[in-house]
């Protein structure tokens, strides 16, 4: 075979039957596995790690470390459910009272993501906890509740390391261990996903916490291969304490889901071999100036290639965060927010002065039918700059209904106009009627492709 495409890192043995001009696609583990790495070097073939597959949006279809971890997050709720023993959904019956389940997430990740998704559908009440500001967001559209710290410095923003985190500073650990200890006696189910690629997993839920869980919950550790989250945690065994918590230290969940993981990684593979064969005639083109092909690749024509150059494109969550303030104190951001409103009140009564005098200095030279057509005017201008301009971006969609009534209503204006004896107003009117009606038209196909996105097939 030309191209070999397997799960698992390939042994060594394997390895020895490579030859030059083959390309193997397999999880590799490069880091962890450098003795292998040479070997592979040394038999001239081109290797592709499927996990150093770099997390840029064109990539996301070869992305493998997400698909897995996506089933992981989905199976550790399901997997939580089974050792919990409780509805996750609060009921009221003529049984009794039920209250619903509390869940809490450390690591909004790819796993997190999917771990807060099942838990909410399920009913449960969610908090997730991420060191990455930019992700509270996310987590709220899933419909968690981000735990924020009153910490100082703002949590760590990741847009600048690929997407994942950087390693936050001793007393911001500790800020975030004592927000744990106070949520330890209120949550029944945690699960933990905080990881730093290329790091030991920090240890973020320590003996007192567990200690201080009710009898009957759950901790799901799904950072149990690099030495787990939670201070108590066995990789690959499932214990229970002495005081009932169920702490669940599996590393192999996608296993466990083996027909999803099997459908979502072949996927990936068929996605990363469509694009070394750009041509679409079985001729491998191993384009190293591809930056998901050169993040991919470990080892070329006989040299290494790892670790690759960081990708000249952001990472997906290269978002800013959206308040600096996040990180103030409770006092500090009040007082601020108060300063702000002062400031903003200065400027809109000096704005409205400067408006009012420059209107009563019209209104004494331009003739009386103007003046009313121009406050009309004006007024117009400032409730359509306060509705358009106020809408947050991520509104962009909904504000497209409100520009489109706009566009509705120039059209009307210059269809009324269109037939006026001047050949200036009837050139304005068809280019009004012209540019509002291209505005409609882009208008719907934005939203129908929005749409699309949520139609299920
Ligand atoms: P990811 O990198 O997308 O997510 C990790 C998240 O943890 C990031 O959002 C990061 O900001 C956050 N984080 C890092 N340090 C933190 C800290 N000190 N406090 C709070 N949050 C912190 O990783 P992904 O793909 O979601 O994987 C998550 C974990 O799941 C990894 O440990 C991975 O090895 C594991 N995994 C386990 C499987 C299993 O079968 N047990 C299967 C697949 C993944």
């Amino acid at each position: 075979a030309d191209i070999i495409a397997k799960v698992r890192p390939p042994e060594a043995a394997e390895i020895a039957r490579l030859r030059p001009g083959k390309t193997l696609i397999s999880f590799f583990y490069p880091s962890q596995n450098k003795d292998l790495l040479e070997q592979a070097m040394g038999t001239g073939a081109d290797i592709i790690a499927m996990d150093m597959v770099p997390r840029i949006s064109r990539a996301q279809k070869m992305d493998a470390l997400s698909s897995m971890a996506n089933i992981a997050g989905y199976r550790a709720v399901i997997e939580a459910s089974a050792n919990f023993g409780r509805f996750f959904t609060g009921q009221v019956t003529a049984a009794g009272k039920v209250p619903p389940a509390k869940v809490l997430v450390v690591g909004a990740g790819v796993a997190g993501l999917a771990a807060i998704g099942a838990a909410t559908s399920l009913g449960a009440i969610t908090y997730a906890f991420d060191v990455r500001p930019e992700v509270a967001e996310q987590i709220e559209s899933m419909g968690a509740e981000f735990v924020y710290l009153d910490f100082p410095e703002a949590q760590v923003d990741g847009a600048a390391t690929g997407g994942y985190a950087a390693p936050s500073s001793p007393e911001f650990r500790d800020a975030q261990l004592m927000k744990f200890r106070e949520l330890a006696p209120q949550v029944d189910i945690v699960i933990t996903t905080a990881l730093i690629p290329g790091r030991d997993a920090p240890m973020l839920w320590t003996k007192d916490m567990v200690d201080a869980m009710k009898p009957g919950s759950v901790i799901i550790d799904l950072a149990a291969e690099r030495g787990g989250n939670c201070e108590l945690t066995k990789a690959d065994r499932k214990i229970v304490t002495a005081n009932g918590v169920t702490i669940v230290g599996y590393t192999d969940f996608p296993s466990l889901m083996a027909a999803q993981s099997s459908t979502l990684y072949s996927t990936n593979i068929r996605h990363m071999l469509t694009d070394l064969t750009p041509a679409k005639d079985g001729k491998v083109v191993h384009n190293m100036e591809d930056d998901v092909i050169r993040g991919a690749t470990v080892a070329y024509r006989g040299a290494i290639t790892f670790p690759p150059p960081p990708p000249k494109i952001q990472a997906i969550a290269a978002q800013k965060p959206k308040e600096k303030a996040k990180g103030l104190t409770l006092e500090e951001r009040r007082a601020k927010e108060a300063a702000d409103f002062k400031t903003a009140t200065n400027v809109q009564v000096t704005l409205l002065g400067i408006g009012t005098i420059l209107m009563l200095l019209v209104g004494n030279y331009a003739p009386q039918s103007f003046m009313g057509h121009f406050v009309v005017f004006m007024l117009s201008c400032f409730v359509g700059f306060q509705v358009i301009w106020n809408v947050s971006h991520s509104l962009h969609t909904p504000l497209m209904a409100v520009t489109n009534a706009v566009s509705g209503i120039i059209i009307l204006g210059a269809l009324a106009q269109i037939g006026s004896s001047s050949w200036l107003v009837a050139i304005v009117a068809a280019l009004s009627v012209l540019i509002a009606t291209i505005n409609i038209v882009g208008g719907f196909f934005v939203t129908r492709r929005m749409l699309a996105m949520f139609h299920k097939s």
